[in-house]
């Protein structure tokens, strides 16, 4: 019989207290129970002690808990010497070096050890849980309990039931970590278990757009935040703070891992910028430079004073015409003819369709046209984006126009989708794919997302604001254009598009 956990005897043993595992020993005892620390280094299950005695007493001092809870919490830690100690521990999580051999012979010892049915629990980030408890003569009892750093702060941990995990453990996980105050999200034991998974079309379509000479790093994290998306941090600004050497492995592994899909494909530059060391914030150089720990960006470039006499708006009727010349109203004359006058610039609006070809395809000039991206609006940064022959003088008077109410301006070269069309609509197919693969509910992909990067909004609750048929719409005319896998739409995003219902509308 598996121990009750709200037994006030019921103990989690921890193995391994580095960055991890000292928080995992920390919300385990602030929830309540037991914690028997072991750490293989001399000394520093003991530093790992003073740090959380410190974390919760000053929890107490700042009214977060009674002194009394906190000292009862910091009274349920203990350090043991040896894994034998661990002999009465519910559940054992280790959080030690990322080795598949190394991780499988401490879970091998423990198992010589524990009760028939405590749980071996796996911090892992990036090993498959099945692989290490295929190690075990009980895989059943194996599963994933997948933290995110700092843990007291992101309160979401994901529960990864490996292929012969019994139901029971991840049942049991679920409750743990609910009575340690985090949110469990259940997922299937793939490449990046569900955060990492869902995170990855941030990274890998930011730095497609860096490698096709679309924008430069600043200028996508600049999009990203202050557009309309409203990330708390782009692409290179978290690939810096990561630092590049766990980013780029991270991103590589993945693809490896997934036999080379498209969508997750790293870009050559990474390899090379990890090889100069530019790995960022802790170099103090990487996609920016860092003085004194702070990030340096580049400055904003001057709007120009100048604006166009007329501007032409097109094409007719679509939405985001609406959306620009509701802009535009009041700050300059507009055209809406089938024609641009002679004296007119070109500006439109297109939806996974770059400048260039909207204009072929208008029949205007693609000389005097520019292109503006309409997805959230135009209320934050705006990008305003050049065909491939646009001519200087016109670019300058669209960009002092977008920006002579003193809103900020990116100016970018030609892509289909420009920067936040492309990105965002990436992040939606890649959770759709996720829901598709039933490696998560659609509403645990939501949460994991928000708690575990901090998202402003969980991927499919973006695709569902935006509209399903929208980002349909965008991944199909980039799929169309480049021909790459890449942007193919998933499954489970083509038919709820059609349907006209809500992505996050589960299969029965
Ligand atoms: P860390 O290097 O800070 O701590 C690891 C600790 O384990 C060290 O104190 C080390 O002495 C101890 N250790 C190593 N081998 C041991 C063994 N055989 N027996 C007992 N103790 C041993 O590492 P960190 O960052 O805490 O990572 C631990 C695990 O958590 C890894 O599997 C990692 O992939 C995973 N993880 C790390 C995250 C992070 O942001 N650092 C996030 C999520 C998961």
């Amino acid at each position: 019989m598996a121990q009750d956990i709200n037994s006030p005897k019921y103990t989690i043993g921890v193995i391994g207290t580095g960055t991890m595992g000292r928080g995992i020993a920390q919300i385990a005892v602030t929830g309540g129970f037991r914690v028997k620390m072991f750490d293989a280094q001399e000394g520093a299950a003991d530093q790992a002690r003073e740090f959380i005695t410190r974390m919760v007493s000053r929890a107490a001092e700042k009214g977060q808990m009674s002194e009394a809870d906190a000292a009862a919490a910091n009274d349920r830690l203990q350090i043991v010497g040896s894994l034998a100690e661990m002999a009465d521990c519910g559940m054992v999580i280790e959080a030690i070096v990322e080795n598949l051999d190394v991780k499988r012979a401490v879970f091998g010892e423990l198992e010589g050890i524990v009760a028939e049915e405590t749980i071996l629990a796996s911090n892992t980030s990036s090993l498959s849980v099945t692989q290490i408890a295929a190690g075990c003569a009980k895989p059943e009892r194996v599963a994933g309990f997948h933290f995110f750093n700092p843990v007291p702060l992101l309160k979401v941990v994901e529960v990864v039931a490996g292929e012969v995990t019994a139901p029971w453990v991840v049942d049991k996980l679920d409750a743990i970590a609910r009575k340690c105050g985090h949110e469990p999200v259940r997922t299937q034991d793939t490449p990046g278990f569900l955060v990492n998974h869902a995170g990855r079309g941030l990274y890998t379509e930011g730095v497609r757009i860096l490698a096709e000479g679309i924008a430069e790093a600043h200028q996508v994290d600049d999009v990203l935040r202050e557009g309309g998306a409203n990330f708390r941090m782009g692409p290179f600004e978290l690939m810096d703070t990561t630092g590049l050497d766990v980013s780029g492995v991270v991103m590589e592994s993945i693809y490896e891992q997934f036999y080379q899909e498209q969508r997750f494909k790293p870009q050559a530059f990474i390899r090379n910028r990890m090889a100069a060391g530019l790995l960022g914030r802790k170099a103090g150089r990487g996609f920016y430079t860092y003085e004194d720990n702070k990030k340096v960006a580049p400055a904003e470039p001057a709007a120009p004073a100048d604006l166009p006499d007329s501007v032409w708006i097109g094409p007719e009727g679509h939405a985001s015409t609406k959306i620009l010349a509701a802009f535009l109203k009041d700050k300059v004359e507009i055209e809406t003819g089938a024609k641009p006058s002679a004296r007119a610039i070109c500006m439109v609006a297109p939806m996974g369709r770059d400048a260039t070809m909207t204009a072929i395809d208008l029949g205007i000039e693609a000389e005097r046209t520019v292109a503006v991206d309409t997805l959230f609006g135009l209320d934050g940064r705006r990008t305003l984006m050049t065909t491939s022959v646009t001519d200087e003088g016109v670019r300058d008077l669209a960009h002092g126009l977008l920006a002579s109410d003193g809103g900020a301006v990116t100016v970018i070269h030609d892509s289909p989708g420009f920067i936040a069309q492309r990105v965002i609509a990436t992040i939606v197919n890649i959770s759709c794919e996720i829901a598709q693969m039933r490696i998560a509910t659609p509403g645990d992909i939501n949460k994991a997302v928000r708690l575990g990067l901090a998202y402003p909004q969980g991927p499919l609750e973006f695709g569902d604001t935006l509209g399903p048929a929208k980002i349909h719409g965008i991944l199909t005319a980039m799929h169309a254009f480049y021909g790459d896998p890449r942007y193919r739409p998933s499954p489970w995003l083509t038919r709820r598009a059609r349907l006209g219902i809500s992505l996050m509308t589960p299969e029965a």
